[in-house]
């Protein structure tokens, strides 16, 4: 699905800088806005920024200046901002998190816990979701009897459960091997485009990045580029570049920092800018 014009969550001026003696400014400024329906990547050196950007989207961490708006609401400003976070953030990280004695269908019910829903009714969502993630055969199994994607969906289905308003994802394939990455970001994209997920994945993995819509990348606390395809060459482009062929005949193996400059390089190329 395309993004809709929606904004879910918006940044204003957002900064946070550790440390009282020794400092250091994570982030410096940053405004991003996102939109319902957004399939955002993340992008950027070790030490960017990346995590505490996501933190921060997530209520995890406070600023140290600016603000956090997930829905029009500054996060500032909510009273108990636990309760609002499990009712409008889903996370996923890159070591699952599961709890080791509970099975996939209890996993994923767990988060369900301060919702109003029937017992009956919260078996009924995590089976469903669990479905929807391609493991309604692993309903009962504990997470050391699943696979490492397989555990990675499972942390899926449980970020989907409260039916959040956005899904943040912390390098969620950075433990898996290539073609598990490549079905957990399979996956992902088809809840965006089939459930309308909202979806920011920080990963330094290029092939991802070049999997979603639009690739935002961060050096040293700010955003230096934010690609949105626009419809036309930068979109063929982009499909073109994710395209297997695609990518080895306009890059031969090397793979440019962001969409901006591979498509400044073409249209200088080609004569088109
Ligand atoms: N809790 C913390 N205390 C002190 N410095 C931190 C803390 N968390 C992150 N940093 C620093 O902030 C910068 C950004 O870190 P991070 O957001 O984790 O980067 P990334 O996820 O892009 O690798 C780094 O220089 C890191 O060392
Ligand atoms: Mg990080």
């Amino acid at each position: 699905m395309l993004s809709d014009s929606t904004i879910v969550v918006e940044t204003r001026d957002l900064t946070k800088v550790f440390g009282t003696v020794e400092t250091v400014r994570a982030l410096d400024g940053v405004n991003l806005t996102i939109y319902s329906g957004d399939f955002v990547a993340i992008v950027g050196p070790s030490g960017s920024g990346k995590s505490t950007l996501l933190n921060m989207l997530g209520g995890l961490d406070d600023p140290s200046s600016g603000d956090v708006l997930i829905d029009g609401v500054s996060l500032s400003s909510v009273q108990n901002i636990d309760i609002f976070r499990s009712k409008t953030v889903g996370f996923i990280f890159q070591m699952h998190n599961l709890i080791p004695t509970l099975t996939a269908l209890e996993n994923v019910i767990v988060p369900l816990h301060e919702s109003s829903m029937t017992k009956l009714a919260r078996r009924d969502r995590a089976n469903e979701l669990l479905v929807l993630v391609g493991l309604e055969h692993r309903l009962k199994s504990l997470p050391s009897q699943l696979s490492g994607g397989e555990r990675q969906r499972v942390a899926i289905a449980r970020a989907l459960a409260n039916d959040p308003k956005i899904v943040l994802a912390d390098e969620p394939t950075g433990n898996l091997d290539s073609k598990t990455t490549i079905d957990i970001m399979e996956l992902m994209s088809e809840l965006n485009q089939t459930q309308g997920t909202t979806l920011i994945v920080v990963t330094h993995n290029l092939q991802c990045a070049n999997m979603m819509r639009r690739v935002v990348t961060m050096r040293d606390g700010t955003i230096v580029s934010d690609s949105v395809p626009e419809d036309g060459f930068d979109r063929d482009l982009m499909e073109f570049r994710q395209s297997g062929l695609g990518q080895a005949i306009l890059e031969g193996g090397k793979v440019p920092d962001n969409m901006a400059d591979l498509a400044q390089n073409l249209k200088d190329l080609l004569g088109k800018s």
